[in-house]
């Protein structure tokens, strides 16, 4: 189990949960934002529609991310990625990502809008 924190970047609220590893981070937070509790846009669950956008911080951060061909698809429709990127980027806390294609593999704090 690892510990999400989820971070308001509109009022700075706090929500903490746990998640089992190598789940995807919108299947872990579903209950939380139909339950009202976790504001985090979302549409397809499925990685396409690209509404699930979240800026995030994890053990990784500071190295470089791999993205798969289709979240780097939907991040150039739909989160600003440049369509010239390459499929491996420098991981900030800066760079967009999308909900349906985090996979959980350390604690991480997110923030959404
Ligand atoms: S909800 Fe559609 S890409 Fe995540």
């Amino acid at each position: 189990m690892y510990k999400l924190t989820f971070i308001s970047l509109q009022d700075n609220r706090r929500l903490e949960c746990t998640a089992q590893a190598q789940s995807t981070l919108i299947s872990a937070v579903r209950s939380l934002v139909s339950d009202g509790k976790l504001q985090l846009a979302w549409r397809c669950g499925q990685g396409t529609c690209g509404a699930c956008k979240v800026r995030l911080e994890h053990a990784g951060s500071g190295s470089m991310v791999t993205l798969g061909g289709k979240e780097k698809n939907v991040m150039i429709r739909h989160a600003g990625l440049a369509a010239d990127s390459p499929l491996t980027i420098p991981d900030t806390p800066e760079l967009v990502r999308l909900a349906c294609h985090i996979q959980i593999k350390s604690d991480l704090t997110i923030y959404v809008e």
